[in-house]
């Protein structure tokens, strides 16, 4: 494990019903578009990697195929258990998979690749349990992102929080450009062929509350950054938050926070 996936075990570890109730609203805007570049269909046998609290299950699973998943965190396990009764579920992290080569149809992986240290080896990984021509599609967030990514972030910056040593960055070495090329090239050098990428834009709508619950509760990245300092901290930049809200707010009072995402697939 690299030091970027020892920081991400203990950024997820625990967080498995906060994220269902905050950012997993967020997360699920990508489903219907990934499932599609998938190609999901009845029957299609489909592995939902990272599955967390279990969007992208349940609605491969709606779509009447064949589902199994998986997560390194043992509460995401439970919860995608919980939300999709009946699939298999098992732990496991990339970039190693408890599953045979080919064992799959499709292969999806819904803003997992950016929270793994050695995203080529996670590729290379999810093409191996996919059979020959099988489908393979990946989101991770675009960077630079759009203003409503960065909301949380000026929030912390504005109340002087700063990262905390122990969350590690991506090794130079093993990082990539976060944008429509630099997924594409990253799914080409791991064998797949037929390769697409596109930038996917939308806004978000979310409480004010709502929005600050996520990071106030130490979900991802952003809320060990929200937490460096104590409750202190938490509550200097919640203030800046505050401030900051009256940018994003929309007719009907709720935030619109622009998000950008590179959604990617090819055939394995
Ligand atoms: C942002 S969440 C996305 C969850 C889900 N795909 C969704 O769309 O809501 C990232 C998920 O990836 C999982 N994860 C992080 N690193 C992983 C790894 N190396 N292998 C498998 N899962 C990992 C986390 O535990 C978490 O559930």
């Amino acid at each position: 494990m690299t030091a970027f996936d020892v920081s991400e075990r203990r950024i997820w570890d625990g967080r498995a019903g906060s994220y269902a109730r905050t950012f997993a609203r967020l997360c699920a805007h990508t489903v219907p578009a990934l499932l599609d570049a998938a190609s999901t269909a009845a029957g299609t046998r489909l592995l939902d990697v990272g599955c967390g609290s279990g969007s992208v299950t349940v609605a491969a699973a709606g779509r009447g195929a064949l589902v199994r998943a998986v997560d390194a965190e043992p509460g995401m396990v439970a919860a995608t258990r919980r939300a999709a009764p009946g699939v298999d579920v098992r732990i496991g992290a990339l970039p190693q998979l408890p599953y045979q080569d080919g064992e799959f149809d499709a292969v999806v992986a819904n803003f997992v690749l950016n929270h793994v240290g050695r995203p080529l080896d996670a590729l290379v990984e999810l093409r191996r349990v996919t059979r020959p021509g099988g489908r393979i599609a990946v989101t991770i967030w675009q960077v630079p992102g759009s203003p409503g990514q960065a909301l949380i972030g000026r929030a912390a910056q504005a109340a002087g929080l700063v990262r905390p040593d122990w969350l590690a960055g991506v090794d130079e070495e093993h990082d990539f450009p976060r944008t429509p090329d630099g997924l594409g090239a990253l799914l080409s050098a791991a064998g797949l062929g037929d390769v697409r990428s596109e930038r996917v834009d939308w806004d978000h709508r979310a409480h004010a509350e709502d929005w600050w619950a996520g990071p106030a509760a130490g979900v991802a990245a952003i809320g060990q950054l929200v937490h460096s300092r104590g409750p202190e901290g938490v509550a200097a930049a919640k203030r800046e938050y505050d401030l900051l809200c009256g940018e994003f707010e929309g007719e009907d009072g709720l935030l619109v926070l622009p998000h950008a995402a590179v959604l990617a697939h090819g055939a394995a």
